[in-house]
């Protein structure tokens, strides 16, 4: 687990471009909601290409912890016995969600709509993260919630005996507290109103539709409305769960930033409120192209074709940020090799992810000789059209996102990049060094 020895990695120049073709890892965000909602479905639901990575093993023990049958058939490939919507049991122990926020969040949604106790807890990390962005709109369900000072982890949650539908406006742009109050709803009777300002992620809206669920969504002057019928029967439904776009958004930017490189990566998810980090570098001059578009389990998925670009510098508005949210840290490492300043606004939500991540953004190109600077939640990153340094010892604060993004810098740097630790990497995207070294042909990261 990736709280034993820290595990120090080490990224240098390939001898050769990258070439060749591959698949990345499960989407994350459907991963955890395709157990979670398999968990509250009636039947079995069958799950390929599953993530196997730490904060999805995290959710699967929760679900099992919680009354579901859930089981491993093969590599990907999963069973889920579900429930029923308001079917679950109160666990016995604490539930340990790792890493994992998505796994946190979502899951105490469906908490508050189960009349049981339970305690939960998360690694140092996810100890410091908010929860009571959360807690507060759950908490008018009727379920009560015991935190840490400042609503952090561990907490302890009363589920409601007869929980209410709530009528939620996000104060923030968050995929993860609209899907909290959507699962909360599942076993509220009437209807659950959820107003985006900015439309997020709509993995969960997309999976309830797909177990039966009524779900209608409006775009309107105030922003995005999601209406969920309470109480609907979930039924059973085979999920393929395609690449993650921000898995592969790792070995395309290697691409685009090693002299001569060319790739494809397979199956991965192309949901438009997803795919903000192709937009933008397609804006810094990126040749990207998308072949075998197609639609799978009710999302877009379709290969994803990059080749080495000169870049330039590009400015990022801040309405993109939900489109690309998990994206920030690998695009700056794109930016420090670009001509001219990029200037990515509005990126207050990247410093409660699993670091703070315009902190450590901005830290990780600093110690690779690249030149940054924040301007309240501006990330500015000066290129000058040339490959950074590199050298530089980077510490990654628990973020697997963080290591990834140091080790692509060192792909394409003068001088090779150290991690502190690429453990949290299973966190997302375990067989990320085994990926990238089969693309760069050697082993271009290696443990330090
Ligand atoms: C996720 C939503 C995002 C993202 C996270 C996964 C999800 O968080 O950062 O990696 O699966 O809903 P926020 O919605 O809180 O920004």
């Amino acid at each position: 687990m990736s709280s034993a020895e820290p595990r120090p990695f080490r990224s240098s120049k390939p001898a050769a471009p990258l070439t060749g073709q591959a698949g990345v890892a499960g989407d994350k965000s459907i991963s955890h909601r395709a157990l979670m909602f398999g968990a509250l479905a009636i039947g079995t639901t069958e799950i390929t290409g599953l993530l196997e990575g730490e904060d999805v093993l995290r959710t699967a023990a929760a679900m099992r912890a919680l009354g579901a049958e859930v089981e491993k058939l093969s590599a990907g490939q999963w069973r889920v016995a579900g429930r029923g919507v308001g079917g679950l049991t109160e666990p016995a122990d604490v539930l340990d969600m790792g890493n994992s926020g998505t796994a946190a969040r979502l899951l105490l949604g469906l908490l508050s709509g189960h009349p049981l106790f339970a305690v939960m807890t998360g690694d140092a990390s996810l100890r410091r993260r908010p929860m009571k962005r959360v807690t507060d709109p759950l908490s008018a369900t009727g379920a009560q919630f015991w935190t840490r000072e400042g609503g952090r982890l561990p907490l302890a949650v009363r589920g409601a005996q007869d929980p209410l539908p709530l009528d939620y406006r996000l104060p923030v742009a968050s995929a993860q507290v609209k899907s909290a109050c959507l699962l909360a709803g599942l076993c509220a009777p009437g209807t659950t109103r959820v107003v985006e300002p900015e439309p997020t992620r709509d993995h969960t809206e997309n999976m309830l539709r797909h177990f039966g669920a009524t779900v209608a969504v409006e775009d309107t002057a105030e922003g995005r409305v999601i209406r969920l019928d309470g109480q609907p029967e979930l039924k059973a439904a085979p999920i393929s769960v395609p690449g993650d776009p921000s898995s592969a958004s790792f070995p395309l930017v290697a691409a685009l930033l090693v002299p001569g490189s060319r790739i494809r990566l397979t199956q991965i998810g192309l949901n438009p409120l997803r795919t903000g980090l192709f937009t933008t570098l397609r804006e810094m001059g990126a040749a990207l192209k998308i072949e075998n578009a197609r639609i799978e389990g009710g999302e877009p998925v379709g290969d994803i074709i990059g080749e080495y670009t000169a870049l330039k510098a590009v400015d990022v508005p801040p309405g993109r940020a939900p489109s690309m949210i998990d994206e920030y840290p690998i695009l700056a490492v794109a930016a420090a090799f670009a001509q001219g300043t990029t200037r990515m606004r509005g990126l207050a939500e990247l410093r409660v992810k699993e670091s703070d991540r315009l902190a450590a953004t901005a830290a990780l190109l600093e110690a690779n000789g690249a030149k940054v600077s924040i301007e309240g939640d501006d990330l500015l990153v000066h290129g000058n059209g040339a490959p950074p340094a590199g050298g530089g010892f980077v510490t990654t604060h628990m973020d697997h996102r963080i290591a990834m993004s140091a080790l692509v810098m060192g792909l394409a740097s003068a001088a090779p990049v150290t991690v502190d630790d690429a453990s949290f990497i299973d966190t997302s995207f375990p067989g990320f060094a085994a990926l990238m070294n089969r693309l760069a042909g050697q082993d271009a990261i290696r443990p330090a």
